[in-house]
């Protein structure tokens, strides 16, 4: 009997967007439905993650590149890993739903001024997911979510900053051949509704399959 590779399904949005809180409720409403599912997350909990996780929150000093080449890094060892990367789990049958993957890259190191060219080049082994869900949520709601957290010092919890990643974000959804399937809904709205729409997405898209 051949396994049916299950689906990758990347969650996007600005800091304090909301893909955390919509990850584990589509990873809930999969399992009702019989699915098996892995989630993971960007900067991962592997040893590049863990490194690039001191520099986000001020305890190293890497330059915007360098921190742009682990990113890269990252995505690769989350991606290919022997043990748990996400073309294994794919190939087990599995979805594996993903908080940030390329597009974040490509939206926050262009911010930092580093040309985009580059950053998708030294990002090319990053495979296409079948599905992207960009949380839409307007940058004055992710300031005031990140300013309740306790973790709010990050380096780019900034207002400026997450303004300028918004409008990457645009522009690149308009043309990246990264997204897979693109489903775009507000973020503003409450966990239980965005959830349906997410949900409702999903659906229809499968049954378009
Ligand atoms: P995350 O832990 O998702 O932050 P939060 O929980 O605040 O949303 O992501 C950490 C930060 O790393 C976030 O500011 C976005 C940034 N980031 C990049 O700059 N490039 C990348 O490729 C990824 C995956 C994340």
């Amino acid at each position: 009997m051949t396994t049916t590779r299950g689906k990758f399904v990347v969650f996007e949005g600005l800091d304090g967007a909301g893909t955390s809180t919509q990850i584990t409720r589509l990873r809930d409403w999969l399992v009702e439905r019989g699915e098996r599912v892995e989630t993971s997350r960007e900067p991962s909990d592997g040893p590049i993650g863990l490194l690039i996780r001191q520099a986000l929150g001020h305890r190293l000093d890497i330059d915007p590149a360098t921190l742009a080449l682990l990113f890269a890094a990252d995505r690769t060892d989350h991606l290919f890993n022997a043990t748990d990367g996400v073309v294994r789990t794919l190939e087990s049958g599995a979805w594996v739903l993903t908080d940030r993957y390329v597009l974040s890259s490509l939206a926050y190191q262009a911010t930092t001024g580093l040309p985009p060219e580059w950053v998708a080049q030294i990002n090319a082994r990053a495979i296409e997911p079948d599905l992207t869900i960009f949380i839409d949520t307007p940058v004055d709601v992710c300031v005031a979510r990140i300013d309740g957290r306790s973790s709010r010092d990050e380096l780019f919890h900034k207002r400026d900053f997450l303004a300028r990643t918004a409008a990457e974000y645009d522009r690149i959804l308009t043309h990246s051949r990264l997204t897979g399937h693109l489903l775009r809904l507000p973020g503003d709205a409450p966990p239980d509704t965005v959830a349906a729409e997410i949900t409702r997405g999903i659906e229809a898209w499968l049954a378009g399959k």
